[in-house]
């Protein structure tokens, strides 16, 4: 089936927030915040602003009816700011107007006392000062104090990796107005309708029955509005409830980027032992999150870097402590991998590092450790059904690293001006929202009289597809055409107490939930045609109910109608929630995952040592999709994780200035990948794999797990530029851009 929304989004027919058609009198509303990082406040000036043409009012703390509080995690987050600003971008009010225009004009009037404070950037610097958001975790295994003696070669470094823009195409933004009892409506770009609901009733002071969240689909998420949708959110149903009207807020581009967090920038200290024959015995890693001024999704972002800390390798002695450090930039927040990719990161330099100071290439030591059935992770799981072999050989094999390895070494021995590099990327990513009790969902499914279907589940559409999925599953149960079925927009009123999707699990949860719906009602239907007809063995396909035995059918509109004749329910809400998993943060072990998701590619690129510039040849990938419920849309999964990896590992550069001032903050400065940086060839081949009962349909997660294979192309840059300098010192310092590379090129070898 292909993608449901494709032909609306190539027409520019589907509806975002902000397509939503107007109600009479609608308001719009622009946040302002204050050109200062850290600042003690001492008074908000508005009067000037309020009385700009086109202004109906200025929210500031003051106006807030119930807790000026948003934090999720930890109560630690003000929607506006009081007393103390903690990030350049942190809002400090609302202006409200008959157009955004005004609005924007009146907010250059807005004036506030305070005085600066000093500003901290750097998590190492925020870790000295004691500046954190929780304390330290460790997962430990084996006993690397003891192992260390029995490695042949211990090497030690450090690996420093960038924060990422999420760059969603539909900024964050939300639509609101009051209804005839007090209750407030929300349009919400959100992948977590519960959590803007719950948000809005602590800020609002309402109970939560009162808060209705609607979302049709987003211009992308990529963890960007997994939490950090809310406040917008929460603006825009005050500023209805204070004014009476229908609020719109839509973020602008540059204050989107100035005000939201992003990918958490990570600095990591690492030390791997490994013995004669290249296993790798002992492994310590001390990471320093750059969480920002508040916890938002910090905390759980630094556990999923512990689970994440080794990769698709087995190691036995690990010991890996993480440090969610405070400073004064926007709170960094969830970004597709969720803190894995930082943890995988940093292995992936110990075991370069490594290769480069035993003399060895990193794939014979990346082979040599791959995770096999049996092994435990660091966090006590025990891998069953691993593919990190199966999908590595799958890949080098079948793609032929070996010819690989021999053209780019013969193109590098002939050619000076241009250098070829190559890199092999294992992935392995549990699936499962690391916290257990987020793993559940529900689905709301009723069956008209006329035999048609609409679904409601908690899955929000982001471009990843999901509402695809459910419309197969629900189409397929039912064995009717597509066509009789209609995915609904993400509702709190119709499912509450969703989790956000995200966690890859939005297809598994909400997948699960409505086939337990689904079954529920085709169960009766069942029960109805062996009562009436003695019917033993009922099918659903082709529009009809069939009896395998008699071989008698009938039309499923005509079962439909005679079940509701006889009164029985067309309609159910089901609940699923995952079996099996746990963990208990006590110990830092457990069973958190429902299953892992597996993976290789191989990376190829040609350097230009003239210009520090390059071009990504090849990237062929293997992958564990496992029995994949639609191959078109996990492809593009695929293809868009990979691309979004490379830009985070390549080109995409957040620079703050040491005053906390975001300096890349348009496009203009700040660069993500084009039609013309992607890869000239990506190859996706899908390991041949059962897939697990976890799975909806034993089809993998598929939305996080590629973006990893862009680690690949940091080494195989780093290889490119070794081929010309072999001799150089060089750091491991992500994104590897253009600039970084032509530093590296030319650098004297320390002597
Ligand atoms: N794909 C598109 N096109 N747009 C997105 O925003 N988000 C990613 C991934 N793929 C995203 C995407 C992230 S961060 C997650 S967690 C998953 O999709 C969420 O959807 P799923 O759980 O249904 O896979
Ligand atoms: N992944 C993504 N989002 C999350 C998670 C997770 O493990 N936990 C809480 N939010
Ligand atoms: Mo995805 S980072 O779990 O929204």
């Amino acid at each position: 089936m292909i993608n449901i929304d494709a032909l609306n989004h190539v027409q520019g027919k589907s509806i975002y927030m902000d397509d939503r058609e107007e109600l009479k009198g609608t308001l719009y509303a622009v946040p302002f915040d204050f050109p200062v990082a850290h600042a003690r406040l001492h008074q908000i000036v508005t009067d000037e602003a309020q009385n700009c043409p086109g202004i109906v009012k200025v929210l500031t703390a003051a106006d807030i009816p119930g807790e000026n509080q948003i934090g999720g995690i930890i109560p630690d987050e003000p929607l506006f700011a009081e007393h103390e600003v903690h990030f350049w971008g942190q809002v400090g009010g609302l202006v409200i107007g008959t157009s955004e225009h005004a609005c924007r004009l009146a907010r250059k009037k807005i004036r506030a006392n305070y005085d600066p404070l000093p500003a901290v950037t750097d998590p190492r610097v925020a870790k000295s000062k004691d500046m954190l958001i929780s304390p330290p975790r460790t997962f430990r295994c084996g006993d690397t104090a003891q192992a260390w003696s029995s490695c042949d070669h211990i090497i030690t470094g450090r690996a420093d990796s960038n924060g990422q823009e999420h760059l969603y195409i539909e900024t964050q933004g939300a639509y609101a107005w009051i209804k005839e009892d007090g209750s407030v409506y929300v349009a919400s770009s959100t992948q977590g309708p519960t959590a803007v609901q719950k948000t809005i009733a602590k800020v609002l002071g309402l109970p939560m029955h009162k808060v209705e969240i609607d979302t049709v689909r987003l211009g992308g998420g990529f963890g960007g509005k997994e939490d950090q949708a809310t406040p917008w959110a929460v603006m825009a149903a005050l500023a209805a409830k204070v004014t009476g009207r229908p609020v719109k807020l839509a973020l602008h581009r540059m204050d989107d980027m100035r005000m939201t967090g992003k990918r958490h920038p990570y600095s990591t200290d690492f030390r791997i032992g490994l013995s004669k024959d290249l296993k790798i015995l002992a492994y310590e890693a001390t990471f320093f999150q750059n969480a920002g001024a508040a916890a938002d999704l910090s905390p759980a972002i630094l556990e999923r870097t512990l689970f994440h800390c080794t990769n698709a390798y087995y190691i036995p002695n690990v010991s890996a402590t993480a440090w969610s450090c405070k400073t004064n930039l926007p709170p960094n927040t969830a970004f597709r991998g969720f803190g894995g990719p930082q943890g995988k990161f940093a292995i992936e330099c110990a075991i370069a590092t490594a290769a480069r100071v035993i003399g060895v290439k990193p794939h014979e030591i990346q082979s040599a450790n791959l995770v096999k059935d049996g092994d435990t992770f660091p966090y006590g799981q025990i891998i069953k059904n691993a593919e990190a072999r199966h999908s590595w050989e799958t890949c080098t094999s079948g793609f032929g690293l070996d010819e690989v390895i021999h053209e780019v070494d013969a193109f590098n021995r002939s050619n000076f001006r241009f250098k070829k590099g190559y890199a092999v990327q294992p992935i392995c990513f549990g699936i499962s929202f690391t916290n257990t009790m987020m793993n559940h969902a529900r689905a709301l499914v009723h069956v008209y009289q006329d035999g048609s279907v609409v679904v409601s589940t908690a899955a929000v559409e982001m471009g990843q597809g999901v509402n695809t999925k459910l419309l197969q599953i629900a189409s397929d149960i039912f064995g009717v055409d597509p066509s009789r079925v209609r995915i609904e927009s993400t509702n709190t009123l119709r499912i509450a107490n969703t989790s956000p999707t995200a966690a890859s699990a939005g297809a598994d949860l909400n997948g699960k939930a409505l086939t337990l719906a689904c079954e529920a009602i085709t169960a009766r239907f069942k029960d109805l045609l062996r009562e009436e007809l003695g019917w033993t063995d009922v099918i659903f396909r082709h529009g009809k109910a069939t009896d395998r035995v008699s071989k008698n059918f009938i039309m499923w509109e005509e079962l439909v109608l005679k079940a509701f004749q006889k009164r029985i329910s067309l309609s159910e809400h089901a609940h699923y929630y995952t079996p099996e998993i746990f963990f208990d943060k006590t110990k830092e072990k457990g069973h958190p995952f429902a299953y892992h998701v597996y993976g290789t590619a191989i990376v190829e690129v040609t350097l230009d040592c003239l210009k520090g510039t390059y071009e990504f040849d090849r990237v062929r990938i293997v992958h564990d999709f496992g029995n994949s419920m639609n191959h078109d849309v996990d492809l593009g999964q695929v293809e868009g994780g990979l691309v979004q990896g490379i830009g985070w590992m390549t080109m995409e550069e957040i620079v703050y200035n040491d005053d906390g001032k975001l300096l890349s903050n348009a496009l203009s400065t700040y660069k993500v990948p084009d039609i013309y940086s992607v890869p000239k060839v990506i190859e996706v081949k899908h390991l041949e794999t059962s897939g697990p009962d976890l799975a909806i349909r034993k089809s993998k997660a598929v939305g996080e797990p590629p973006l990893m294979y862009g680690l690949g192309a940091y080494f195989a840059l780093r290889h490119a530029v070794l081929a010309f300098n072999p001799e150089a010192e060089i750091s491991f310092d992500a994104p590897y851009t253009p600039e970084k590379i032509f530093r590296d090129l030319y650098k004297k070898p320390v002597t």
